[in-house]
């Protein structure tokens, strides 16, 4: 990506951006198949730079679609969605890697490569978008130098030369998180990251999220099973139910009553 030709930058306003949202969402249809029933049905969503959103919704309901929608991974049937200045529905050519390489995704599963270092898989975020990962062991200083700080800043520096599969699932999360970072992303997406955790690393992990939302000022969007999570580790909450956006507001006007018209028993009885 170069400063000039990036969507996502523009000195002359830079500013003015910091107000703008960076993803804008209106009417998003999304089916996964022509005659496949809408997964998400008329969703309107901003996100804003700074800000640590939590998705909430039960099983089904369209959270880690919408995610994928926002990196091109999943059909837009209808309405419109935008990431910086990518125009989800009309992406030039090379647009579409261009777009991945900001937007530093997490996962619940971690994704690491189990036999690489902590360090070089920190380091694989710096390819993102390079091309083939034929580059392993060829990476600059002032990357690994980038990597080792990021590995500080998330707790685990200690944990650099070791294998990524003999770190506990919190430590293998916070590793994403550095290689996520790695990008320098102007977007971060979290699906469900705290699942597989208990529910102290749940914490860390998310305030770490949330400190990374404040201090790089960039949008950060968290799907969330766990609704005291949601409440206690967000600055806004956004649900969705059966596809729908049903509820959406700054986190501290929110309670839990409010927020659970998103769950309802036709939901949990889909929930496995
Ligand atoms: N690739 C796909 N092809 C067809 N249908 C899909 C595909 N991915 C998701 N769906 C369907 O879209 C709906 C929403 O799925 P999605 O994975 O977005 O839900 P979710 O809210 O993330 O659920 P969970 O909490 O279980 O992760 C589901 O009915 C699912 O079966
Ligand atoms: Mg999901």
């Amino acid at each position: 990506m170069t400063a000039v030709s990036t969507p996502f930058v523009a000195p002359s306003t830079a500013g003015a951006q910091a107000r703008l949202p960076l993803v804008t969402v209106r009417d998003l249809r999304v089916r996964y198949a022509p005659d496949a029933p809408l997964v998400l049905d008329g969703v309107d969503l901003d996100l804003h730079p700074g800000e640590m959103v939590a998705l909430l919704g039960a099983s089904g309901s369209g959270k880690s679609t919408l995610m994928k929608t926002l990196t091109g991974f999943a059909p837009i049937s209808g309405g419109t969605a935008r990431v910086g200045g990518f125009d989800l529905n009309n992406l030039r050519r090379g647009q579409l890697r261009e777009l991945r390489s900001n937007v530093g995704q997490v996962f619940q599963q971690f994704n690491l490569i189990g036999r690489l270092s902590v360090l070089t898989n920190v380091l694989a975020g710096s390819l993102y978008g390079a091309g083939p990962l034929n580059l392993l062991g060829t990476f600059r200083s002032e990357d690994r130098k980038r990597a080792l700080e990021l590995l500080d800043r998330v707790g685990i520096a200690h944990k650099a030369d070791q294998e990524a599969r003999t770190l506990s699932g919190g430590q293998q999360q916070r590793v994403a998180i550095a290689r996520a970072l790695m990008q320098r992303p102007k977007l971060i997406l979290a699906d469900e990251p705290v699942a597989s955790l208990d529910p102290k690393m749940s914490r860390t992990v998310l305030e770490l999220l949330r400190s990374i939302a404040h201090q790089e000022g960039i949008p950060v969007l968290v799907s969330l099973h766990v609704l005291p999570l949601a409440l206690a580790h967000s600055d806004r909450i956004v649900g969705l139910r059966h596809g729908e956006l049903v509820v959406q507001g700054a986190t501290s006007q929110l309670d839990a009553a409010q927020l659970a018209v998103v769950y309802d028993v036709d939901d949990e009885e889909e929930e496995d």
